[in-house]
């Protein structure tokens, strides 16, 4: 960037001195055709080749090692990314836990993340973070999450992937260590019983509904594969990828027609009652 600005300054300069001595041929840096010829050469092609050549190489040494993702073995954490039309899914693998379209990760350390895709072409990409990753089919790939200060940086898929491609976002929570270790012990359990009548028919329906046959509940007998794994799904803080904040009411229009509200994705509408609605709200509402 400094290098850029300089280039630019120069080059800004020139052409105003350009323009001030249009009809002044004494003023200074004037003379003969062979003298432009070497401003041309000198300056427009031999400067260019040195400082696009050293900031190539500086790039290369120190920029992109600094940024690329760590050897496996090296790191402390590894979290999983796969892409599904149109959410993430989100494994730490070895310790079982698996949530969807947010990832914790602990501040000031580097984390290695392994990204693929279950169906197209995705790309994983956190602004803040780190550049993009491509996630291709039979192509895993991988990139370095460093977040130097605690926050929340939002992340979004950055290649065209079908109807709903612009509400495929995420959000990354880069938190202090410890904090980040309370989140993954919470995340390990299994889901919580529910609380009172209501919520305890929400869970029997999801189990006997066809919820179960496309998402998991860790400790219930739904074990989906399909959707996002709901077993800590309160504790998220959005809803279909970062389309609908994760409160009771948009829970609720969620589950009543998903696609009215996110047209094309995998989740049909069910033309489930307000009561059965009502029960499935009470017992996911639950899950933190
Ligand atoms: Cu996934 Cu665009």
């Amino acid at each position: 960037m400094i290098g850029s600005w300089i280039g630019f300054a120069i080059v800004v300069f020139l052409l105003t001195l350009g323009w001030w001595r249009r009809n002044r041929p004494n003023l200074p840096f004037g003379g003969s055709d062979r003298a432009a010829t070497a401003w041309i050469v000198g300056l427009g092609v031999g400067v260019p080749i040195v400082i696009l050549s050293a900031l190539f190489v500086w790039a290369d040494v120190f920029v992109i090692n600094s940024t690329a993702a760590p050897k496996a073995g090296s790191t402390q954490m590894t979290v999983e990314v796969v892409g599904h039309d149109w959410w993430w899914e989100v494994r730490y693998p070895g310790s079982g836990v698996e949530t969807a379209n947010e990832i914790h990760i602990p501040v000031g350390e580097r984390v290695l993340a392994r990204v693929s895709t279950a169906d197209v072409i995705h790309s994983f990409w956190v602004p803040e973070l780190n550049r993009k990753i491509d996630m291709v089919p039979g192509r895993p790939g991988e990139v370095l999450l460093d977040a130097e200060h605690a926050g929340v940086f939002r992340g979004q898929c950055a290649e065209f992937c079908g109807l709903q491609h612009a509400h495929m976002s995420f959000l990354v929570y880069a938190d202090p260590p410890a904090r980040f270790r309370a989140w993954l012990a919470a995340q390990k359990r299994t889901a919580a019983a529910p609380a009172g009548a209501l919520a305890r028919r929400g869970r029997a329906e999801f189990v006997s509904e066809s919820c179960a046959d496309c998402h998991t509940i860790r400790g219930t007998s739904a074990i989906g594969q399909v959707g996002p794994d709901l077993t800590h799904v309160a504790s998220r803080s959005s809803l279909a990828a970062n389309t609908l904040p994760n409160d009771p009411n948009d829970l609720a229009d969620w589950i009543r027609d998903p696609q009215h509200i996110k047209p094309g994705n995998h989740m049909p509408r069910l033309g489930l009652s307000s009561d059965e609605v009502n029960a499935l709200v009470a017992y996911l509402d639950g899950l933190r």
